[in-house]
């Protein structure tokens, strides 16, 4: 079973980072890959297989069943059981940002390409590529989706007077939101200057 990240941002921008070393953390780096990968990465190379190309040519090129293939998409018609989720070899997910309001990119920008293949969402509300990753985990581990808690909407406090929000959904884990200290501490950083 291989988590693939199609990344589809101009750069791996550091935000990207934060996400992607939060994914091998949680999937672990051999079950990882990278696709889509233009410019060589060693930051990224120590996270998991990087390829340059798209992942629909890897399906192709290595005679990948499609429909042992699922593409996380949120506007696919179907959430993911854990019944089926036990059967693909293969989950897709957009190495894409969060944006408010959703642009659906992943509907543009991904799912087109990886034709046959099986697409299911998590729900309509968008969560961080991490937490896509954990909330799918969870569900071949045998959660329900209807079975997790999840928070909408997170609140960065960055001094006394400012904060950010942060408009996604995000998983709870341990009783709070799952982000990284580190990401929390660039976005902080970020806002200083
Ligand atoms: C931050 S989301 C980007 C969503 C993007 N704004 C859109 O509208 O398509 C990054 C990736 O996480 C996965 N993802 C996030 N929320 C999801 C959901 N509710 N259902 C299925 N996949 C989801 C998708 O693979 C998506 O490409």
């Amino acid at each position: 079973m291989k988590f693939v990240i199609e990344h589809l941002e101009k750069r791996v921008w550091p935000w990207c980072l934060i996400e992607y070393e939060s994914i091998k953390d949680i999937v672990g780096k051999e079950k990882l890959i990278f696709t889509n990968i233009k410019r060589r990465n060693k930051n990224l190379e120590k996270l998991g297989k990087c390829f340059k190309e798209r992942f629909f040519k890897i399906v192709l090129e290595k005679n990948i069943n499609p429909k042992k293939v699922c593409v996380f998409d949120p506007q696919a018609k179907k959430t993911i059981s854990p019944n089926e989720a036990k059967e693909f070899d293969y989950f897709v997910f957009g190495g894409i940002l969060g944006d408010h309001p959703p642009k659906k990119r992943t509907k543009k920008e991904l799912s087109p390409t990886l034709k046959g293949c099986i697409f299911r969402n998590l729900g309509k509300k968008q969560f961080p590529t991490d937490n896509a990753v954990l909330v799918v985990k969870k569900i071949i581990e045998g959660k329900k989706f209807k079975d997790l808690n999840f928070k909408d909407k997170l609140e960065i406090k960055i001094n006394e007077i400012e904060s950010v929000e942060l408009p996604f959904r995000y998983m709870i884990e341990e009783e709070k939101p799952f982000i990284r200290e580190k990401l929390l501490n660039y976005i902080k950083r970020k806002r200083k200057f």
